[in-house]
């Protein structure tokens, strides 16, 4: 549970979930840690910040006299119900978020007034302030000075806030890039998917922190390598080909030398590249052998790389991209490829997909300004258990009704061959326009 306490109430063995009041007054450069010294605690004590927020299942709880390295589970069940001194003062917290840099009620106000519109205005503040960091971090990197990770953990706060608030708005912002921005709005972009990724696969608030981070901190290495190589419109020769391989290591190496760089950080720099067969660089890793961390990241960075406007090719809708990667056999772990793809609620063409009309349909590609809505061929009525005329509908993310429910089975519902099937529902159809339905029927935009 989250609780709240007073700064003289902190003891060592708590474990800090948040503080309170401006996240730039606060003394240090992680946001979730456990205080283990005299030093830390001294300087919590004597802070400008109002209060702090404990997370007492990972750590002590408020004076409840339990000794600072008893296990949690055993904390708990020594917690007493009316267990005496310091109670009064310690508050629950409500909160289910991951990854939650604290936010005021005017925050909160602020953030239902404006709904996405208003939150694009703020993300693209915070990707334009992003972006100019990552610019001088690149600087400060060629200069051989040191990297500036405080700021950088600071910047992917903001952007995880923003994910919080709404997961689109700076994720569909961040990925229409123009040709010229790619390398440093690539590392706010990836920055911000792993933050999406993380979230969805629930993992630790920390983690999500650290791999947010590691987001913008990633390509950190291609100091090392000229523009007019990073930027060459056509193939690479022999020897510009070793120049590019070289930037996991030579990153690995810049933050390896940079005081407070996440061990995550380091680990997404010098493998980002890798493949789940072995066949990437720098180590040629396989399988098993990846992190999580590498596994999220060479997902997220190769959507990013593909769905942008590149010198050499045009970008792709994210429907294009996750049909294209999920085809790289080898490249990227499959389940993992999955669930990346429902954290952005995007869906590979072919996908048969359950919608709240009570229909099944098939993805046929996507439409919409920026190729958000996904075009679904609804063709299979779930109460009737039979076949329907098949109908385009297009399914914009944010609507209520007709929405995707999910991906479905084909075996579930018994299409013994479905290959067939779905190239029969992926063929044009002769009288589209025919078609009717709750759904906004469509013109020929699909992929199909
Ligand atoms: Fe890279």
């Amino acid at each position: 549970m989250l609780v709240r306490i007073e700064l003289k109430d902190v003891e060592i063995g708590m474990f800090v979930h948040a503080f309170e009041g401006s996240w730039f007054d606060h003394p240090f450069w992680r946001r979730y840690f456990r205080v283990e010294t005299q030093e830390q605690l001294d300087r919590i004590r004597n802070s400008d910040i109002d209060g702090i927020i404990i997370d007492d299942e990972r750590g002590r709880g408020p004076a409840d006299g339990r000794e600072p390295d008893a296990p949690a589970q055993m904390q708990r069940a020594a917690r007493a119900p009316a267990s005496g001194r310091g109670q009064g003062k310690a508050k629950p917290v409500r909160t289910a978020a991951v990854f939650s840099p604290p936010h005021s009620p005017a925050d909160e106000a602020s953030r239902r007034r404006t709904g996405y519109v208003g939150e694009c205005r703020r993300a693209k503040r915070t990707i334009d302030r992003t972006c100019a960091a990552v610019v001088d971090m690149f600087d400060d990197a060629r200069l051989g000075r040191a990297i500036g990770v405080r700021r950088m953990v600071r910047l992917a706060g903001t952007i995880g806030a923003s994910i919080e608030r709404d997961s689109k708005a700076l994720i569909n912002l961040v990925r229409l890039k123009e040709k010229d921005e790619y390398t440093y709005l690539h590392s706010v972009a990836v920055c911000a998917l792993m933050i999406n990724f993380a979230r969805h696969l629930e993992l630790d608030p920390q983690q999500v922190e650290d791999l947010g981070v590691a987001g913008l901190l990633h390509d950190i290495g291609k100091v090392a390598v000229s523009d007019q190589i990073l930027n060459k419109p056509g193939g690479l020769s022999k020897d510009e080909m070793r120049s590019v391989r070289s930037h996991p290591v030579a990153g690995y190496r810049l933050l390896a030398s940079s005081p407070g760089a996440p061990a995550l950080a380091l680990e997404l720099c010098l493998r980002h590249h890798e493949k789940v067969d072995g066949t990437g660089y720098p180590g040629g890793l396989k399988g098993d052998e990846l992190s999580l961390a590498a596994r999220m990241g060479a997902i997220c960075d190769v959507y990013d790389a593909v769905t942008s406007n590149r010198p050499y090719k045009r970008a792709w809708t994210p429907c294009e991209a996750l049909t294209a990667m999920k085809q790289w056999e080898g490249h990227f772990d499959p389940v993992l490829l999955d669930r990346f793809a429902d954290s952005l609620g995007i869906y590979a063409v072919g996908t048969l997909v359950r919608l709240s009309t009570g229909e099944l349909g098939i993805v046929v590609g996507s439409t919409g300004e920026a190729d958000e809505d996904v075009v679904v061929r609804a063709f299979f009525d779930c109460a009737m258990l039979a076949e329907i005329e098949p109908v385009d509908r297009a399914i914009a993310p944010s609507a209520e009704h007709p929405r995707i429910v999910g991906r479905d089975s084909p075996s579930f519902w018994r299409f013994d061959d479905w290959e067939t099937l779905r190239a029969r529902l992926l063929a044009p159809p002769e009288a589209r326009e025919a078609a009717v339905g709750e759904g906004r029927p469509i013109g020929p935009r699909g992929l199909a």
